[in-house]
């Protein structure tokens, strides 16, 4: 079996001046369409919702629109947890909560059902890349607002030559992989 340093070597690749001049974008395709690999990926991530013993200890496992959904729905599965999708603003249809963060240009608003969680629901946030934190960061006090209780935070990939992980001080951050 590769081991999964390589599984994510091998799964995702640069793709330089995209969506813009100068940015180079972490293309996670290659690894979404490697069977073997993606489930090495979701087993990985389902650890941050297990004890020592490997029983879940999540209630609710949270995907970031929108490559964090198709990371975070099997892990939820794997746990025996529910889904809660946090998205971007105006796709939720019932009652939401709002958190606003800023962007290099302007800012971002995501949402999440004001109904999602149970009070003091155990919570897993699962996304795919980690880069200034302001995504994680809005998400996180969505979760809080809700009333629910974040366990832990989980991406990917994690680019260490922004401040995400310096923003996201104090909570618990786990990345798969540190570029
Ligand atoms: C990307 C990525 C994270 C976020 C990270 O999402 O999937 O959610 O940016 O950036 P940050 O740490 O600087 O907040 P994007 O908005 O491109 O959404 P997508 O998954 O829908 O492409």
């Amino acid at each position: 079996m590769r081991t999964l340093e390589q599984v994510l070597a091998d799964g995702i690749r640069d793709i330089p001046d995209y969506p813009q001049q100068g940015v180079m974008f972490k293309d996670i395709t290659p690894l979404l369409a490697d069977h073997s690999g993606f489930a090495q990926v979701v087993d990985a991530l389902a650890a941050f919702g297990r004890d020592d013993d490997g029983n879940p200890v999540v209630d609710k496992v949270v995907g970031i629109e929108a490559r964090g959904f198709i990371l975070a729905a099997p892990v939820a599965l794997a746990l025996g947890a529910g889904f809660v999708p946090v998205r971007k603003k105006g796709k939720l249809p019932a009652a939401t909560y709002e958190e606003s963060y800023a962007l290099e240009y302007g800012e971002a608003t995501i949402e999440v059902h004001q109904d999602a969680f149970t009070p003091g629901d155990r919570v897993l946030v699962i996304d795919d890349v980690l880069a200034t934190g302001g995504t994680v960061e809005a998400c996180l006090r969505l979760i809080r607002r809700c009333k629910a209780e974040v366990v832990d935070t989980a991406v990917l990939l994690e680019l260490s030559f922004l401040p995400g992980r310096k923003r996201l001080a104090g909570e618990q951050l786990r990345a798969l992989m540190t570029v």
